[in-house]
């Protein structure tokens, strides 16, 4: 593996490459399942709360309205709704799950691990699990993650969830954040199957020199809490938002083309393509910079906004539960996040 580098613009964004046969890895995405809570807020509704107006927001971001889940609902209740969800659709048993990998940046608690309490949730007795963050980028980071303990023969079955309550961490003081993101959760169950349909490849980044991009400040061990912390109100989440913007663009753009050359595909072949629910500007910029359809990109913002690692794995879920995904027809998922972190990956469904 070497790494290359890709000037998009003015950004270099580093591209790890690597010269595998990505065909035949033994492992199928059998069932997806989601959820999201109930209560809907508008953005009539933010108008009475920050500065802001319906007009900005949906011509800034495409959200019209995003789901808050219940003050008792946490998010490894939501992760084990959307669990719960993709088990029965997969025709499995609770205690045939080896390993349980939860995506957020929302746990529960700091520790333990979120992934620990879905667990028990749905009477997963035999999984081990654990907690992986990488922001937005995290249900993608997962899913590869999941396939190598498959592929490896460590574990049979694996389940990844992507879950967010991003609204325990949102400024609802802040317009420039607290507008744009929302509460959900999506799931997946890998499983071991000889010369199966699954993830062809998964093309993953970061770049720790643009970590204070998107930021939560306080409760950890830089900066634990303290009453001084939580009254400069750094136990929310900052983002700059501009200039996320324009590395989102580049990062997804570009780890997507290093997807497609790895499989040796055009993006014309691709049926479907998931991105990140952040922004449609961010969505529109990437499908035209690829080249892409309209109709090849799957939106779904204006109904939850911005759920970070939940995003993909709620829209994967929709476009499967859809019927517009056929068995063998081809998915690109591709994600941006705080880190910053960043993800492309092509499915053979
Ligand atoms: N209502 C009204 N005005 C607002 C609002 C609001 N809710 N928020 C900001 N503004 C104002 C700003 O104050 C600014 O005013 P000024 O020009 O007087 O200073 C003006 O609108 C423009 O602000 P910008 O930040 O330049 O607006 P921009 O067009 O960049 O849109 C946005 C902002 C929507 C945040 C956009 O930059 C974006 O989507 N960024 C990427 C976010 C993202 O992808 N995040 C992914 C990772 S999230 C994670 O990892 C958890």
């Amino acid at each position: 593996m070497f790494i290359i580098f890709l000037m998009t613009g003015n950004k270099k964004i580093r591209v790890p490459r690597a010269e595998f046969d990505y065909k035949g890895r033994p492992c199928s995405i059998i069932s997806v399942g989601g959820y999201v809570p109930e209560k809907i807020l508008t953005n009539a509704e933010l108008e009475k709360r920050v500065n802001t107006s319906d007009e900005w927001i949906t011509t800034r971001t495409g959200i019209k309205e995003r789901r808050i889940a219940a003050k008792d609902e946490f998010t490894s209740d939501l992760a084990t709704k959307a669990a719960l969800k993709a088990i029965e659709r997969g025709n499995i048993k609770p205690e045939e799950i080896d390993l349980i990998i939860v995506a957020t940046i929302t746990p529960d608690m700091p520790f333990p691990a979120t992934a620990c309490l879905v667990q028990e949730k749905i009477g997963a007795k035999r999984a081990a699990a654990f907690d992986l963050e990488a922001a937005c980028s995290g249900f993608i980071y997962g899913l590869e993650v999941g396939q190598q303990f498959i592929i490896s023969r460590t574990f049979e079955t694996v389940l990844v969830i992507g879950a967010e309550k991003l609204s325990s961490i949102v400024d609802w003081e802040d317009r420039n954040t607290c507008v744009l993101f929302g509460d959900g959760a999506g799931a997946a169950i890998l499983r071991h199957r000889e010369n199966s349909h699954g993830l062809l490849t998964a093309c993953m980044g970061s770049d720790g020199g643009k970590s204070n991009l998107i930021v939560m400040p306080a409760g950890g061990s830089k900066n634990p809490a303290t009453i001084e912390t939580v009254n400069s109100r750094l136990h929310y989440l900052k983002m700059e938002g501009r200039e996320t913007f324009k590395n989102a663009v580049t990062a997804m753009y570009t780890a997507a083309n290093e997807a497609l050359r790895r499989c040796n595909l055009d993006v014309s072949q691709i049926k479907c393509i998931i991105p990140h629910q952040a922004n449609k500007r961010i969505i529109e910029a990437v499908r035209q910079r690829l080249g892409a359809s309209e109709s090849q990109f799957f939106v779904n913002l204006q109904k939850y906004g911005n759920t970070s690692a939940a995003s993909v794995a709620i829209a994967l879920d929709e476009v499967v539960q859809s019927g517009k995904i056929n068995r063998g027809d081809l998915i690109m998922l591709l994600a941006f996040g705080a880190g910053l972190t960043w993800a492309a990956a092509i499915i053979e469904w």
